[in-house]
């Protein structure tokens, strides 16, 4: 999605802004731009280009802006019209007094755009954006501050706005409403961004602006207004990850990298969050009291966050028989939510600002359930909304596909299905003293699949050119194969299915040839016979298999093309183990294909609109 960065203060901002912009690649884009107050003449300056921040910065080095200590630059995904020069952001008003960048979406643009045009304000692109700054122009009257908040007034949708007028020099001010950012803050200089990792290696300090808030933003000072125009204070946080976190490390990709941050990751959780033989949940937000009235969970997400959920599920009733639905947010929040006060939700979001998964806490909160986020990112929109929060700390996860965030997601769901099992008393003490051990030992576990990565990669080139490939598991690892057809087709663009191997039968089965990659979860199981035949039909139709089977399992050689093992471990952990090699397949048929791994086309890191 769109990115944002601004800048006052007394160095030269274009550096600074591209800098900052080239941080916030990995949120998706397709186009970019800069705008600056000249620090000669007063005059604003734009530079535009379509495709990647370098075209942007070719084009500076050709035709350099002004020196300026005041800008603002964007990085662009197009909603409203299509990715070009013309609708590429900052957008002027017709005095090319106003200038403004835009992440979200105006929802009532056209509305507006009619009766602005009416009044013969004309209009260079197609976006909803450019309304804001011709609104501003129509309220403006010499005092820039006021003009924003009577415009905001007006706005419908979403926005993180970033605006500057030619009249005030030395002045960035900075809204939101539903879309993400934060504000730097540094020494005789403050910045704005859509996330941390724009500003890190500028500032640690940090204020996340919430919705409804408009900041003004001089060179030594930054100022607040809520909705009503009125003063507030404002906390300053100080981000704990460092500027290492993100930067590849000597990785050929952020991807690769945080695959390998995993045992580390959940290390830290278990670390963190066990205690001898308990699990202790600090941030929930809830008494094991209350925890035990609710009669019915419903976990909504988006992305792999959803398929997170999907095992939640499975856990969550073996563990403490209490019903869960899982629902994609998108759908969710648009249905009859049949929640109340007996009901928790647990939202699970890497970002903590997907639009859907906020839309739906809302409306679940509106009727009386409690929310739970499991969240990665510190202080985002859906830890504000939510009534607990259990952070899984991942750090920064850059790569456009979820590799950290999601498996430290799983863990914290299988804690948490432990804590709810514990409560409603379902699982003894033994089971959950046993479960803890083996959780214990999956950090070493997955070192032990990371050292198999050349081995996968060797077996992932044959595949690289297959046409479409189907991903088949059961039961608890039905949301798996899910997760890796996600995976692969994210970032190789090969056509992938996930699918519950006991269904193939009803369709899927189809599709298999000999041209047919099929990748089979079969660890050791309860149900390892009925995944074992599933395979045997897929090769009687000639289908080629990749099998992800328990070490010392040699036998599952006789029914496959290829082999990937995993350590032995609790059948109901598997869905942990069998994360990584699937990650690491779909990674080595991208690198293979040569694909843009940590950016894929058209996709966004965080979904901050409908
Ligand atoms: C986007 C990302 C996915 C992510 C999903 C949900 O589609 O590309 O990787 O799973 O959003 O994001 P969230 O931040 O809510 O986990």
């Amino acid at each position: 999605m769109c990115g944002i960065t601004g800048y006052v203060g007394h160095r030269n901002a274009v550096p600074l802004l591209l800098a900052g912009l080239e941080k916030l690649e990995y949120r998706g884009y397709d186009s970019s731009g800069i705008g600056i107050v000249a620090s000669a003449n007063a005059k604003i300056e734009i530079s535009k280009a379509p495709g990647k921040i370098k075209a942007l910065k070719d084009l500076l080095a050709l035709s350099p802006l002004s020196p300026s200590t005041l800008g603002i630059s964007h990085s662009r995904w197009a909603t409203h019209g299509a990715p070009s020069k013309a609708n590429a952001h900052p957008h002027f008003d017709c005095t090319q007094k106003i200038l403004v960048v835009h992440n979200g979406i105006i929802e009532n643009y056209e509305e507006l755009k009619d009766r602005l045009m009416q009044k013969g304000h004309k209009f260079l692109s197609q976006t909803d954006t450019e309304v804001v700054a011709h609104l501003i122009e129509e309220h403006y009257q010499g005092d820039f501050l006021a003009a924003v908040q009577k415009a905001l007034k007006e706005l419908k949708g979403s926005f993180a706005l970033g605006i500057l007028c030619r009249d005030d020099p030395d002045t960035l001010i900075a809204a939101r409403l539903g879309s993400p950012l934060i504000i730097g803050v540094g020494k005789n200089e403050n910045f704005i961004a859509s996330d941390v990792p724009a500003i890190l290696d500028q500032t640690k300090k940090v204020i996340y602006l919430k919705d409804g808030e408009v900041a003004v933003l001089k060179s030594d000072s930054v100022a607040v207004y809520n909705l009503a125009s009125k003063k507030v204070s404002v906390k300053v946080d100080t981000v704990k990850f460092s500027v290492e976190s993100v930067q590849k490390q000597g990785f050929a990709h952020f991807m690769l990298k945080e695959m390998h941050e995993q045992p580390d990751v959940i290390a830290q959780i278990l670390k963190a969050r066990v205690c001898g033989d308990q699990v202790v949940l600090d941030g929930l937000g809830l008494s094991d009291a209350q925890l035990k009235k609710f009669n019915r969970i419903f976990i909504v997400a988006c992305g792999t966050a959803y398929h997170a959920g999907l095992l939640g599920k499975y856990l969550m009733e073996k563990f403490a028989h209490v019903p869960v639905g899982v629902e994609a947010a998108s759908e969710f929040r648009y249905r009859e939510q049949l929640v109340d006060k007996k009901t928790l939700i647990i939202a699970i979001s890497q970002s903590g600002e997907t639009a859907d998964t906020l839309a739906a806490v809302k409306e679940c909160r509106a009727k009386g359930a409690k929310i739970i986020a499991i969240c990665n990112v510190v202080g985002s929109s859906l830890t504000r909304e939510s009534d607990g929060v259990l952070y899984t700390h991942a750090g920064p996860e850059i790569g456009v596909a979820s590799t950290k965030a999601y498996t430290a997601q799983l863990t914290m769901l299988y804690l948490l299905a432990l804590k709810l099992g514990n409560v409603h008393a379902v699982l003894s003490k033994a089971e959950q003293r046993f479960l803890i051990g083996e959780l214990r030992k999956i950090p070493e576990h997955f070192r032990e699949i990371l050292k198999s990565k050349s081995l996968i990669a060797k077996i992932a080139k044959p595949y690289a050119h297959f046409g479409c490939f189907l991903f088949l598991g059961r039961n608890i690892n039905y949301p798996s194969a899910l997760e890796g057809a996600l995976k692969l087709k994210e970032i190789s663009y090969i056509p992938a299915e996930g699918y519950a191997a006991g269904e193939m039968k009803h369709g899927p089965i189809a599709l298999i040839d000999e041209y047919r990659g099929v990748v089979c979860i079969a660890p050791q199981s309860d149900i390892y016979e009925k995944m074992i035949s599933n395979m045997q039909e897929i090769r009687a139709r000639k289908g080629k298999i990749i099998a992800i089977a328990t070490a010392g399992d040699e036998g599952i050689k006789n029914h496959s093309t290829d082999v990937i093992y995993i350590p032995k471990t609790h059948e109901l952990l598997t869905p942990l183990l069998a994360a990584l090699p699937l990650q690491l397949l779909a990674y080595s048929v991208a690198v293979h294909l040569g694909c843009d791994v940590d950016q894929p086309r058209n996709l966004a890191k965080s979904v901050t609109v409908e």
